[in-house]
């Protein structure tokens, strides 16, 4: 049976399904939206029953309420300040924004429960910051918002020696992320997102997908000079590799050569339903 104007019913349910599919599609695309690809630890410590601890707990309750299976901030990210110094905790969760609620508000939950435990977070650390795939969590008692920080920074990359030709390969990569850096600061019908993704052919059977992201509390401008910045270091970094991510605190790029990233996804879910 075909579209047909005599089930309209039909239509309009099999319509809302396929606009249903393409969002699942789309969160599909990072296959391990939990996994932590870096954190770092720093500043002085926190004992287990002062006030700065009080505060975190707060932060986090505070995330919680936030991020849930259904709603999300916009850019998926959130900022807040808790408490009274010298305990202040300043702390923010940011989500990709390809993640869809529900993918989101588990990387919350799981970010938060395993940065106060010893192997997996930084267990008595006034400051930290998790990079896991889908979520980026960090507070510190030191006021970062709508701040640059450029360190500490780390470079990962993976190397399995399968692209043929590593020179064309970086050539498309440093065009691809020269107009992503762009597109990330510019206004769009969407506003700025701070955040751009593409893919691009390097042979005939391969393609590569490219991603740059800034933390929502900055300007377009101090956006541009961080991702300038990661940028730069490509050649020097990344040359020889199949994949790779340099990432600061306030900004970060990554590359592969199979998909990671899906749509542009909280627009979509924020929009009113097509009119049909
Ligand atoms: C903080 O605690 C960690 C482990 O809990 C320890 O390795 C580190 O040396 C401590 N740092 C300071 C400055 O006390
Ligand atoms: C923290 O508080 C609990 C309960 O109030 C107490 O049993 C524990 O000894 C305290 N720990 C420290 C390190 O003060
Ligand atoms: C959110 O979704 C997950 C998985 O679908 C479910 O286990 C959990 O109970 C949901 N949480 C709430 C608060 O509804
Ligand atoms: C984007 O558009 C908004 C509203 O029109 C404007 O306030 C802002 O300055 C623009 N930003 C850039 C980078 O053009
Ligand atoms: C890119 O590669 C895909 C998959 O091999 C192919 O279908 C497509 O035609 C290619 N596009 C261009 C512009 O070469
Ligand atoms: C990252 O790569 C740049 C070169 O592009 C290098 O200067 C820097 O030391 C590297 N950082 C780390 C932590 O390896």
């Amino acid at each position: 049976m075909g579209f047909s104007s005599k089930h309209p019913i039909i239509f309009i349910l099999m319509f809302i399904s396929a606009y249903r599919d393409q969002i699942i599609i789309a969160q599909a695309q990072e296959s391990t939206p939990y996994y932590l690809a870096w954190k770092f630890c720093f500043g002085t410590n926190y004992t287990a029953n002062s006030t700065y601890r009080t505060n975190l707990n707060l932060f986090f309750s505070s995330l919680s309420t936030k991020f849930t299976n259904n709603t999300v901030p916009l850019h998926g990210y959130h900022n807040i300040k808790i408490g009274e110094s010298p305990n202040t905790v300043y702390g923010s969760l940011h989500c990709r924004e390809d993640m869809a609620p529900a993918i989101c508000s588990k990387c919350v939950q799981i970010a938060t429960e395993r940065v106060i435990m010893q192997n997996s977070g930084c267990p008595n650390r006034k400051t930290a910051i998790l990079f896991y795939n889908g979520c980026i969590l960090r507070y510190s008692d030191e006021n970062y918002f709508s701040v640059l920080r450029q360190q500490p920074s780390i470079n990962l990359t993976y190397t399995d020696n399968s692209v043929v030709d590593q020179v064309q390969y970086i050539d498309i990569i440093t065009g691809l992320l020269d107009d992503l850096v762009i597109e990330a600061v510019t206004n769009t019908s969407i506003s700025p997102s701070l955040y751009a993704t593409r893919s691009a052919n390097y042979t005939m059977s391969d393609q590569v997908y490219v991603m740059v992201q800034c933390t929502p509390d900055l300007t377009p401008s101090v956006c541009y000079k961080c991702l300038r910045s990661a940028v730069g270091r490509l050649s020097g970094c990344c040359s020889g590799a199949q994949g790779a991510r340099v990432l600061f605190p306030s900004c970060t790029f990554r590359f592969e050569k199979a998909p990671f990233f899906g749509n542009y996804v909280y627009n979509i879910i924020r929009a009113s339903p097509p009119t049909l």
